[in-house]
């Protein structure tokens, strides 16, 4: 389990954005292509509606432009790019060239594919960017998953939607807000969730659902150790919003109340990448971080990836 070492130069968030996809699906509407109900829908997922339409690359660029616009920053002074996605607009390019050019950056930009772990992934990969000498990261989570459910598949449609949160990251002169973090994968279990290039997602929830609560609790439980914080220090959790039971299951098994937990779930879906940006930065996430509390960030996905970290939030 890596420890940051104390000698690491740091970062924290000078700027945060958010945007959905263009429409809004109601349960109710779902009905019209697939056996289900509106009832069945919010009780076993927590999903009153979903928001769908737009490229990645169109949802990245307001959610980054607001980002920058919050920071009051050129966006000439970031340094790198990191897009976390499933969901790439075309095989090559990675899709955050294209949003590298229409944010008006000037710097290096890659995508990041760990399935709904991805913005933490990200996030990890930014600080370590700058330990090593980057100023100022951007950071985008994004997914439009409405382009590969078969819109037909009450397994798969009613959970998946379309949105985009992003970050921008700057050194500080002490130790930064990240204390602990955990990346996770295995890859044994891929064929549990999983999409063909092309083709749209097959999955075999009830596995999905047991695994998820086990490596989300694990991943959290690594992040606080190399933290050296407990579970009584946490003062919010930001999980990956892909069912309300398994945020629940998990936050139990932690042993942290739900009332410390950000929920938005039942206004985004699951938005994969999007997800823990969504609930810590959008507006439906009802619990929000103030100056100096821990802040818990942990989600799980295809792979099975699973990642957390602990922030202290507004560190300096
Ligand atoms: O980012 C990670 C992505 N994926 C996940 O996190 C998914 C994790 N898994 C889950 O969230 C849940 O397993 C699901 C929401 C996918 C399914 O919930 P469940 O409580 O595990 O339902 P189930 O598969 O055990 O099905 C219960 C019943 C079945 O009917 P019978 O056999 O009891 O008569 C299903 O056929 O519910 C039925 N059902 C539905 N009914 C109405 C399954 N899907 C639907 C539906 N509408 N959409």
């Amino acid at each position: 389990m890596p420890q940051i070492p104390s000698s690491a130069r740091g970062a924290r968030f000078i700027g945060w954005g958010t945007s959905l996809g263009h429409r809004v699906v109601t349960n109710d509407e779902l009905t019209a292509s697939m056996d289900t109900n509106d009832e069945w829908i919010r009780e076993r997922t927590g999903i009153h509606r979903r928001h769908v339409g737009g490229s990645t690359a169109e949802l990245s660029t307001i959610s980054g432009q607001i980002a920058l616009d919050m920071a009051g920053i050129d966006p000439k002074s970031i340094d790198a790019l990191i897009l976390a996605t499933t969901t790439p607009d075309r095989t090559v390019p990675a899709t955050s060239a294209t949003v590298q050019n229409a944010l008006g950056l000037a710097c290096g930009a890659f995508d990041v594919n760990a399935a709904c772990s991805g913005f933490v992934y990200g996030l990890v990969v930014a600080h370590g960017l700058i330990g090593v000498g980057a100023e100022r990261i951007m950071v985008i989570g994004t997914d439009t998953l409405s382009r590969i459910v078969d819109w037909t598949d009450r397994n798969t449609a009613p959970l998946f939607a379309d949105g985009s949160g992003a970050a921008i990251l700057e050194s500080t002169k002490g130790s930064g807000q990240l204390l602990g973090w955990d990346i996770d994968a295995d890859g044994s279990a891929e064929e549990i969730l999983y999409a063909e290039v092309g083709s749209t997602i097959q999955m075999n929830g009830k596995e999905v659902f047991r695994r998820a609560v086990r490596i989300m609790v694990d991943s959290a439980q690594k992040s606080m150790a190399a933290a050296g914080v407990t579970t009584e220090d946490i003062s919010i959790v930001i999980p990956h919003q892909a069912n309300i039971r398994i945020i629940s299951a998990a936050c139990d098994r932690l042993g942290i109340s739900m009332d410390k937990a950000s929920i938005s779930i039942h206004e985004t879906g699951n938005t994969s990448s999007a997800s823990i940006p969504l609930a810590l930065f959008g507006d439906f996430g009802q619990v929000k971080p103030k100056d100096g509390d821990i802040v818990l960030l942990v989600g799980f996905g295809a792979g099975m990836t699973a990642a957390s970290a602990i922030l202290r939030w507004n560190a300096q």
